[in-house]
């Protein structure tokens, strides 16, 4: 049996970026049965930039629903919040000793800072807490805390894991055999998604789609995705934004007979009706869902009792382990 684990931020609205980029292929994964599947909201990784209570509070709640609208397993899947894994925030200090600090510097989210800062004339360091600077290492500790031998994460985490199996080995080598060497699990053929404007689907480019947009949004979100000047009898090429996002939601049979309308000559307006009514039968149950989840907020709450419990007592016995390697004394036996 080998364990999956992958965390996600609560930083905001889940869109269809996250959805196809990571929700969707870590729920697949967890659908094998030869994985034991570790899913966790990455609540403390959030307060490097989430610092305001209302919105900590609730972008946690919006993450938990959303694993569960989108179709996750809490039977198969253990699914956490990291705060209620304390045991993270001890293996981080440690792990924060086996770590070089020029490994921090090359980490990509700290150097793009650090860049923008250069750019812009400022101190390097202007705007970098120390949260972000060791953002790495704590993801380490989660990482290595419950022994993942995969991490399905977005090709942007890829680096982040190479830095956990890199402190694993680190630590191996200083105190013996203690972790398992961790692998980044990257979906392939899932490129950038495209967003509203044709540009990568981004929060930062304000272009993007909520999964649980309601019914009356997505249809104006569809309307506002950007076109070309083809008029409406015209062929259209399948290089436009309107077929990328159908092909996500739609059977290969579907697909082929939308290229052949769009080749023939539908007008956009009509193209984006297609789009937006098959996106709606997709979304509209997990909508419904979602929403339920909200204000029923109770059963999440017993879904992430159980799920700490159960991470908790796995973390309790590493953290034991790892004292035992490093020479504390334990006199609470
Ligand atoms: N850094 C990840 C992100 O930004 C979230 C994360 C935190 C994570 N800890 C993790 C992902 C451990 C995989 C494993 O999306």
């Amino acid at each position: 049996m080998k364990r999956l684990l992958t965390g996600v931020k609560p930083t905001g609205i889940a869109h269809l970026g996250n959805y196809f980029g990571a929700i969707k292929p870590a729920i697949e994964l967890s659908k094998n049965a030869d994985y034991e599947c570790y899913y966790f909201i990455a609540d403390y990784h959030a307060l490097t930039t989430v610092q305001d209570k209302e919105k900590l509070y609730d972008y946690t709640y919006q993450i938990a629903c959303t694993w569960l609208a989108c179709g996750l397993d809490p039977q198969k899947v253990v699914l956490y919040k990291q705060s209620d894994v304390p045991q993270t925030f001890e293996l981080s200090t440690i792990l924060s000793n086996l770590t070089p600090k020029g490994l921090m510097n090359r980490a990509h989210a700290y150097k793009a800072k650090v860049e923008a800062n250069e750019q812009a004339n400022e101190d390097k360091d202007y705007g970098v807490n120390m949260g972000l600077y060791c953002y790495p290492i704590l993801m380490t500790a989660d990482i290595l805390l419950m022994d993942a031998n995969y991490v399905p994460v977005g090709v942007d985490q890829k680096q982040h894991v190479e830095i956990a199996r890199d402190v694993a080995s680190y630590f191996n080598k200083r105190f013996g055999n203690t972790f398992i060497l961790p692998e980044e699990l990257v979906p392939e053929g899932v490129g950038a998604l495209v967003g509203l404007d044709g540009r990568k689907m981004s929060k930062s480019y304000g272009n993007t789609i909520p999964i649980f947009a309601d019914e009356k949004t997505l249809r104006k979100l569809v309307n506002k995705i950007v076109t070309d000047s083809t008029a409406p009898d015209e062929p259209k090429s399948l290089d436009n934004t309107i077929f990328k996002l159908y092909k996500l939601f739609a059977t290969k049979q579907q697909t082929e007979e939308f290229a052949e309308k769009l080749q023939k000559g539908i007008s956009w307006g009509e193209a984006k009706s297609e789009l937006f009514d098959l996106m709606n039968t997709t979304l509209a149950p997990m909508r419904e869902k979602y929403n339920y989840l909200q204000e029923h907020r109770e059963i999440v709450d017993e879904i992430l009792k159980q799920g700490g419990k159960k991470a908790r007592e796995y973390a309790q016995k590493t953290i034991k382990k790892v004292r035992e390697a490093i020479g504390v004394v334990e006199v609470n036996k």
